[in-house]
């Protein structure tokens, strides 16, 4: 058996980290993809130096672009590669554009297809991220659902019982191998000035609400009112489409915002799991505070991970900056005591046990 794991992302880095890691120990031969749909140092090398992750074995270099564009030139790229070096199956994880064009082409060329984190809805289809689901889910020979939730999710749409398989998600399994070597060096705090437990961790980047000027004020002024009510320091690492976005529409950032780059996935885990708050729009980072038991703040109107929301680790506060100042409140004095809904850390192991039992038959 030989997979092809395709990935372009920094969350698909992080999160297929673990099934690349259990083809290792389960001496299964597979090669990265990369697509090239995230190409700057700290969006994309630092994650496979920091989990020591084998080189790609193909780099496609698409880089940015429309949806369009980069997605048709992911296709051509990705028909090539899958032609000339066949592979028995292809992985694919999450909803980003490298997902939709991953897909499209295993099920053109008749390539067994798995969707690692299949199943997630928001219902909001003005989100590039929930057509790149439904399509993928909808191609997917095999669907693994990180929860009993987005399995039922797929069975409501009509696919097959037979095809879905409830593994947990791999950002427990990353997030357990992780968070111990993470806490090694602990410098971070030292270099930034701040003191454990005591910031508000800040990230957004979804397009819906930083490519919209109110949006992305809104959601500035917010974290300023967060600041300024805990007195604490507010640190936010910015996406690169965030940076450009609040450079295009020319905002001021609010004086107690302090910017970083993005962080490699170390640094960002230890801040994540020491914070007294997360405020974010990003889908793996509602997961990874619902994992740590760090209060979570999701500055958007719904979410495809209601899990994090039913166990009392998440809330909803949209872009409003009074209601993201009344959800942190709320959230800052929820006990941390929830339970982690995702799995037992072991979904790498199990996504792979079920795609050789298939290829077996
Ligand atoms: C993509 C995914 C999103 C995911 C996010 C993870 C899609 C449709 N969106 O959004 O679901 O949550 O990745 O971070 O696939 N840029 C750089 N350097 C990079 C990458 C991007 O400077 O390495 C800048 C470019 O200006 C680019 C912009 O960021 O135009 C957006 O990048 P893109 O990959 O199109 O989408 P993301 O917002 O990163
Ligand atoms: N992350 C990181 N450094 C940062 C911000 C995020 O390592 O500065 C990690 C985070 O721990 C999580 C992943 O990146 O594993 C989330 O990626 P992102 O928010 O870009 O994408 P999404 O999950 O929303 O698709």
């Amino acid at each position: 058996m030989k997979i092809a794991i395709i990935l372009g992302t920094r969350p698909e880095i992080v999160k297929m980290s673990p099934v690349i890691r259990a083809c290792s120990r389960m001496s299964i031969e597979f090669s990265i993809i990369h697509t090239g749909q995230h190409y700057s140092y700290e969006m994309d090398r630092i994650f496979f130096r920091d989990l020591e992750l084998p080189g790609a074995a193909y780099n496609l270099e698409i880089g940015s672009g429309m949806h369009g564009a980069q997605t048709a030139r992911m296709l051509i790229g990705l028909e090539k590669i899958l032609m000339e070096d066949p592979h028995d199956a292809v992985l694919v994880q999450g909803d980003t554009n490298t997902v939709l064009a991953g897909a499209l082409v295993a099920a053109k060329l008749g390539i067994m297809l798995g969707h690692v984190e299949a199943g997630l809805r928001s219902y909001d289809r003005s989100m590039p991220e929930e057509i790149n689901r439904i399509v993928a889910d909808h191609l997917s020979d095999l669907l693994f659902a990180p929860t009993e939730a987005t399995a039922a999710n797929l069975r409501g749409e009509g696919r097959p019982d037979s095809a879905i398989f409830v593994t947990g998600n791999t950002v427990v399994d990353a997030v357990v191998q992780n968070l111990s070597i993470a806490g090694r060096d602990r410098s971070i705090f030292s270099r930034l000035g701040i003191e454990e437990g005591n910031y508000i961790l800040v990230t957004a980047h979804r397009q819906e609400n930083v490519d919209r000027r109110e949006n992305l004020s809104g959601i500035l002024e917010g974290i300023e009112l967060v600041g300024n009510e805990f007195g604490v320091p507010v640190l936010y690492p910015i996406h690169p489409r965030t940076k450009k976005m609040i450079g295009h529409f020319d905002i001021q950032v609010p004086d107690n915002v302090r910017l970083l780059d993005p962080l490699g996935y170390f640094e960002f885990l230890l801040l994540e799991a020491s914070a007294r708050l997360v405020l974010t729009d990003s889908g793996g980072i509602q997961e990874e505070c619902c994992i740590l038991k760090t209060p979570c703040v999701t500055m958007r109107n719904n979410t495809e991970r209601p899990e994090t929301i039913e166990v009392g680790g998440n809330i909803l506060a949209g872009t409003n900056p009074e209601a993201i100042l009344s959800g942190a409140k709320v959230m800052d004095l929820r006990p941390r005591t929830w339970e982690n809904p995702f799995g037992d850390g072991n979904s790498g192991e199990k996504i792979l046990q079920h795609l050789q039992e298939t290829l077996a038959r």
